[in-house]
Order: C-alpha cells, then structure tokens, then sequence
C-alpha cells in the first residue's frame, strides 16, 4: 500500500479519503473517542490554547496514526490531543502540521484536515504564525484570516474537482469571534511555499494583490476543510512585521519568541472562541 517513503500518502495509487479514514479508525481506537465535534490545528505560538480548552483526555504521538509525518521543526509539536470542553464537546487538537515547504506535497499537508473531517468534526479552526502587512498591526497581535491567496500554484484538489471557496472562512465564525474580542482585525493572507521568508519586492506584490498576512501553511489546509464540507475559522498571530515593512531582518527566533511572549494572550482568547463554537 505505500511506496519507499513508508507513507501510504506517497503512493498516488492510493485515495487519499480512505487513508484520512484509517487515520480516524486510528484515533477513534487510540483516544476511545468515537467522533470529534471540532479539529484545531496549532500553529506558532498557539501552543498553550489546548490547555486553556478543557481536559486532555489523551495525547497520542502523531506517528501512531496512519499517514501522518514526523514534525520538521521544533515548536512544532508532534501530538494530537483529544481534549474535552466544559460544553461536552471533544476537539481533536493537531499539533503535528506538515508545511508544504516540506517538499512531500500537497496530500501529506492536508491530511492531518482529512483525518478531522473522517473523525467527525464539522468545523475546523486553524491557526498560524505569519508576518504582517499592515501597519496598523504590531508583533504579538492576533487576526482573523477573512480570505486568502494561495501562492503555492498547487492545491490539494486531484482531478478535475470544483469547489467553491466564496466565504471559505467564515463569516459567521468571524462575527463569532469578534463577539469575544470585538477589537479583532481581520486579512487576507497570502500562503508563499516557503521555507525562505519573503523578499521585500513579494511583500510589496503581496500587498498590491491584496493581501495583509504572508505565511507558509493554511491556504492549501483550508481548500481541503472546505472540500471535505467542513466549516472554517483562521486565525494568524502577527509574529513580525512582513520583509521590507520591519526594517530590520527576520528570524526564526524572533517568531518564536514573539509566539511565546502573545502565547497566554491569545491561547485564553481562542479557547473562548472554541467555547463558543
Ligand atoms: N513570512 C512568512 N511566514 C512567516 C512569517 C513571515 O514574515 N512570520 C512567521 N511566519
């Protein structure tokens, strides 16, 4: 069923549904959870929020589920958690995300989204660490995503298959969120391939197309949501102002110590979203 790589995903021969099924088999069977109302996927410095949600009722390593990779950077954590809200809602939080910059393509990124809808969840809350574009915006602030541009020029979509992404992420959920924190802004946001951070001559073309946000995960992760009926909610930390906006140079360590230092922050304010949900 998989070729050398030991990933069923790998081999194109394979559907990428029926593995997403045996992934939820897996942690319906590791979590004693049967479904999963809400997926949650952690990006840079939304680490804590799974804490602040409800009870872990179990943790697994993310290898132990069929098709899933192991975590490329550190702060990346490679578990998922099912966790218990005081509503009695389970939420199957994805600490393990593959960034398509990894080079695996498009259907080992969006597995970890496949896998949430096959375990039932309905809605899907993703969150990044990206840079930010506008200047109104400060390091450490969070933003609703209202929409996006994918600069990958792939997809997670195989054969021809159409599928609408007006309102992708939604407007209810938005409003939703801004009932909790009515100061919340919202952006466009551009996914760039990665793994370099952008130049200043792509931040200014992101801006002029458009955009507000530049990152490396999400949009392609959103399409699948979309795709597998799910309702969507995103969210980015502006970890730094975007290349050429911030005049001095970007580093990994100024995102994730911008990511640890908005951590609390942001991690009460979306376990109040989920909350609500
Ligand atoms: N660009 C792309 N990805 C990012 C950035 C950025 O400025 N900051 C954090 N992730």
């Amino acid at each position: 069923m998989s070729d050398s790589t030991g990933n069923p995903l790998d081999d194109p021969a394979t559907d990428p549904f029926e593995i997403a099924a045996a992934a939820a088999d897996d942690i319906a069977r590791l979590t004693g959870v049967e479904r999963h109302d809400i997926a949650l996927t952690l990006g840079s410095g939304w680490g804590k929020a799974a804490d602040l949600i409800g009870e872990t009722t179990v943790t697994i390593p993310a290898t132990e589920v069929t098709g899933f990779s192991k975590p490329a950077l550190e702060g990346h954590v490679g578990t998922l958690r099912s966790v218990l809200t005081p509503k009695g809602r389970h939420v199957l939080v994805i600490g393990a995300r593959t960034h398509y910059y990894e080079g695996h393509g498009p259907r080992r990124v969006v597995h970890s989204v496949r896998t949430a809808a096959a375990t039932g969840a309905r809605t899907m809350v993703l969150t990044n660490g990206a840079g930010g574009i506008k200047t109104t915006w400060k390091p450490g602030q969070p933003v609703l995503i209202s929409d996006h541009i994918n600069l990958t020029g792939d997809s997670p979509l195989e054969g021809a298959t159409f599928i609408d992404l007006t309102d992708l992420y939604s407007m209810r959920l938005r409003d939703l969120a801004r009932t909790i924190d009515p100061s919340l802004d919202e952006g466009v946001y551009c996914q760039f391939r990665g793994p370099q951070y952008e130049t200043p001559a792509e931040v200014r073309m992101a801006k002029a197309i458009g955009g507000h946000i530049v990152g490396m995960s999400t949009a392609l992760e959103a399409i699948a949501a979309r795709q597998a009926g799910m309702e969507v909610l995103g969210f980015s930390l502006i970890t730094n102002m975007a290349a050429g906006i911030q005049t001095t140079p970007l580093s990994h360590q100024e995102v994730i110590d911008a990511g640890r230092e908005a951590e609390p922050v942001i991690s009460s304010l979306l376990a109040r979203v989920i909350g609500a949900l």
